[in-house]
Formats: structure tokens, sequence, C-alpha cells
């Protein structure tokens, strides 16, 4: 076992459960801390909506790991190399090596980030009568779904949306509930079963090996196909690892080759997994690569580029070996555990158990007197950016849809996700977040609800703007001063 692959972790001789970098960092961005007060104008002028802060007033960005993750000096250093050619660049070459040796998948159709890939297959796969199960669905993925006239069903298990929970895959799909949509449906309209490695929506949680063995098994009885969104691999690859029975002594490559070998396609966002740009399909079936091929050029760009840079195809392929580097992928999960940790034993209502994606706070629970036609998680992402200059990201009922009659379809659950972009935060900015949250959580009583002042009808959580319902936001602002004086 190589060492990098080793489950070992530093112990600190006090106890501590400190996590540790095992990076050094070596480029450094400054950081701007504005006070309250502007913090306050710039969310005004956002519409309650951190995805439209700009991020020169952002403290903490945490709306995401997307496109955000810091890039390895291996991975800048392979920018130097691309080979700058519309059709058969060398760069491309190094890729397919890439994503057949990392995944052990052998035809590729690059695109220019994961919700392509979303368009493509669902374009191809998820037509008029035909239904997608999934473990849970993604936003961009259910929108694609749907525009192509496919169906949404979502087969999670009972522990999935449950916050306080010891469960440790709470992304396993549900056996019961997904031989129920093929007996429903009948196998010949089940285009794919979807399986998202580290669930976004729902706290970054993993799926077991054993799940994804016996879903496949029962695929291959009726002759469906399953893809794997792999955009979060990495960090279900560390908890298969670390948590999975008969798994601690496997490497990570011939894990993430098991994972792969119970698919048909995958798909990925390379915002995500190999902390670049771009994305792509992955398949060892020539039929599934036909049926999509030629979608590549229409949409994307030519075969050997699908719309992303040569440089961003070398680092990608750099980025993606590293996914198989146990200090890589181990170090978000770490963080976020110290956070969650943290916070639960506070009292505080995050999912847990810690998963990979970020820290997320339940608004449900948090701010209990915030009814969820208000928008709960929507709130306390505008207050914690007023607290503290963090941006999170909800993912609640704005990030949800309307019914037929007009109607909010309210969210599962209503969370605002704190994304921990991989080595990007060192351990007193983590601190930081978590002395701002408490903060938050004892005046709590403080936050009020949101409303709509211009709401777009597709992914509105997007761009859409909202306001305040009540002087809230001021209130916050005095309680602020009153009890910080003039701190940042
Ligand atoms: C699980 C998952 N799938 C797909 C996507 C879409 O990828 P992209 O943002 O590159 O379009 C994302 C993005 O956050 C994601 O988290």
């Amino acid at each position: 076992m190589e060492n990098s692959e080793q489950l070992k972790t530093v112990k600190f001789y006090s106890g501590d459960a400190t996590p540790l970098e095992m990076h050094k960092v070596r480029v450094v961005q400054k950081l701007n801390l504005l006070p309250i007060e502007e913090r306050r104008d710039c969310i005004y002028g956002a519409g309650f909506n951190t995805f439209l802060l700009m991020n020169k007033d952002v403290f903490l960005d945490m709306l995401t790991d997307s496109g955000t993750n810091a890039m390895s000096d291996n991975q800048v250093a392979a920018m130097s190399q691309a080979d700058d050619s519309y059709a058969g660049s060398a760069s491309y070459t190094r890729l397919e090596k890439a994503i057949n040796e990392v995944f052990g998948q052998k035809y590729f159709l690059p695109v220019h980030q994961g919700r392509a890939a979303e368009h493509i297959i669902a374009k191809v796969f998820a037509t008029p009568g035909k239904v997608v199960p999934m473990n849970y669905h993604f936003t961009t993925t259910k929108a694609h779904i749907e525009m192509a006239g496919g169906v949404v069903e979502e087969i999670y298990t009972d522990e999935a949306l449950k916050i306080k929970s010891d469960f440790p895959f709470k992304g396993n799909m549900s056996i019961p509930k997904l031989l129920n949509v093929i007996e429903k449906w009948g196998a010949e309209n089940v285009a794919y079963i979807r399986f998202e490695a580290g669930t976004n929506l729902i706290g970054g949680q993993p799926f077991s090996m054993a799940n994804l063995r016996e879903v496949s098994a029962i695929a291959k009885e009726h002759k469906i196909k399953v893809l794997m969104d792999t955009s979060l691999i990495s960090e279900n690859l560390y908890f298969i690892k670390i948590r999975e029975e008969g798994y601690q002594d496997k490497s990570l490559k011939d894990i993430m080759h098991e994972m792969l070998s119970y698919t048909d396609f995958s798909y990925f966002s390379g915002r995500k997994v190999s902390s670049t740009r771009g994305g792509g399909i992955c398949t060892n079936n020539l039929d599934i690569y036909m049926a999509m091929r030629d979608l590549v050029p229409l949409f994307e760009g030519f075969l050997t580029y699908g719309g992303m840079s040569v440089r961003e195809i070398e680092a990608m392929a750099v980025g993606l070996y590293e996914t198989l580097d146990f200090n890589v992928i181990s170090h978000s999960p770490t963080f976020i555990k110290y956070l969650v940790d943290t916070l639960d034993k506070k009292g505080i209502p995050v999912i847990t158990p810690a998963g990979g994606l970020g820290c997320h706070l339940d608004a449900k629970n948090f701010i209990d007197h915030v009814p969820q036609g208000q928008y709960p998680a929507g709130a306390l992402a505008a207050a914690l950016y007023v607290a503290s200059g963090i941006r999170g990201m909800e993912r609640g009922t704005i990030s949800s849809v309307r019914d037929a009659e007009g109607n909010d379809i309210l969210a599962d659950v209503e969370l605002l996700r704190l994304a921990f972009p991989r080595r990007v935060f060192t351990l007193s900015q983590v601190k930081y977040a978590e002395d701002r949250i408490l903060w938050l959580y004892e005046n709590r009583h403080l936050i009020g609800g949101l409303e709509w002042i211009e709401e777009p009808p597709v992914l509105r959580f997007f761009v859409g703007k909202l306001k305040p319902i009540g002087d809230w936001v001021e209130k916050l602002v005095a309680k602020f001063r009153e009890d910080f004086g003039d701190s940042l």
C-alpha cells in the first residue's frame, strides 16, 4: 500500500481531534472582511441571494466547492504543457489515459461542465414516458431530465432525510422503492438508474459499495442501465475506505474501479472531482458511447475538447489521478467533521454524521419560528453573511420549484450548506466560522423570514431576488455591534 493510502492520521499529544493540513500553502489570495454595516448593504443589494454577492464582499466563500478547490502544484505545472489544437490534441490523449486508469473506463466524451453531460444524457435516454429513479436529485440533473420529457423518482432510504443520525451511508438507494418503481413503470421505461456519489442536496452523504452492488444486480436482472454521477466520488470513495467493512486494506484505485464496475456509464463535473473546470461522460459500452457521441460536437465542441480549454484538460488529468491520493481526498471530510462535531456538541442543529461536501446547518431547527413558506434556509444564509461575511448556499425551498397551481413545493430539508472547497481554508478560518455560527445561534430569535421580489421560472435560486419580512436585519446588526463593539 502506498504511503498516501494508509489510514494513519496524526494524533495530538493533547488528545485534541484537530484536523491537520497535509499540504503547505504557496500561493495565496488576499481576503476582505467588510464591516457589518457594509455586509448588510451588500445582502440587500444581492436581493438576499448569496449567489448574487460579489466575491470582493465575501470573507470566506463557502458557497460551493464547484470550481473553487485549490489546485495542486502538479496541476498548475501540467497546464504549461497544453497542446493547443482543435482536433487530436495530445492533452486530450493524456486525459483519456487518466479516465482509463482512474475510473477504469475506456470511452470518453468531454463536455464543458457537469450539467452539459446531464443535458446530453437526458436528451438521449430520459425521453417522454421514461423514468429515472435516483438516490436523490441534484438541481440541474432534475431540470435536464424534466426538460427532456422524463420523470424523476427519488428512492432514498428512511435514513436519508434524518438530520441527526449515525448511519454511515445515508446516500444509499432504497431497494424496495427501486423494485416498486420497476414494477410501476415497467423495466423498459426506466431510462437508467442514477446513483449520485456523495449526494449533494442531502448533506454530501455517501452510498455503500454493498448498496451499489445490490442495485446493480437488480438492474442487470431487469436489463436496466446504471448511471453514476461521479462529481463527488472522491469523498464517497474516502467514506467507503474508512467506513465500510472489508475496504480498509484495499487500494483507492481498486475501490474506485469496483464502484465503476457496477455502472454502465458515468459522468462528472470537473469543477468538483478534478478541481478544474469541464466535465465528461465515461463508459465501457460502445453502444452507449455511440448513442451520445454526435451530440458533443453539436452542443459542446469537437470530441477532443468538448468546450474545455487544453490547459484545463491537462489539469483535469492530473486532478483525476489525485483523487486516488488519500491525503487529498481526506482533507475536506476531516475539516468538515471537525466543524460538524464541534457545532453538534454545542447543540447547534447540523446534519450528522458529517458528510463530504460541507457542513450543513439545519435551518428548520436553527430558526424554528420561521415558517417554511418564508424560506428559513435562505434567511439563515443571509443572516450568516451579515453576521460573518461567510457566504453559504441555500439548499431548501428556494432551491425547489412550484407545482402546477403555483404553490411552493416545500423542500424535504431546509439546509444552509457551508461548502469546504478542497485545501482552501485554514483551521483558524474554520474556527471563525464556528464562532460566528454560535453567536448567530444564540441570537437566532432575531432572524426573520424572506419573501420574493423577483422570481425566475427556472432554477430560481440562481438569480432570484428576495427581501426580508420586517426589520430583522437591522436588529441583527444592532445586536452584533452591542456584543462585538467595533470588531469587523
Ligand atoms: C452532484 C452534482 N452533479 C452535477 C453537478 C453539475 O455540475 P456543473 O456545476 O459542473 O454543471 C453538480 C454541481 O454542483 C453536482 O454537485
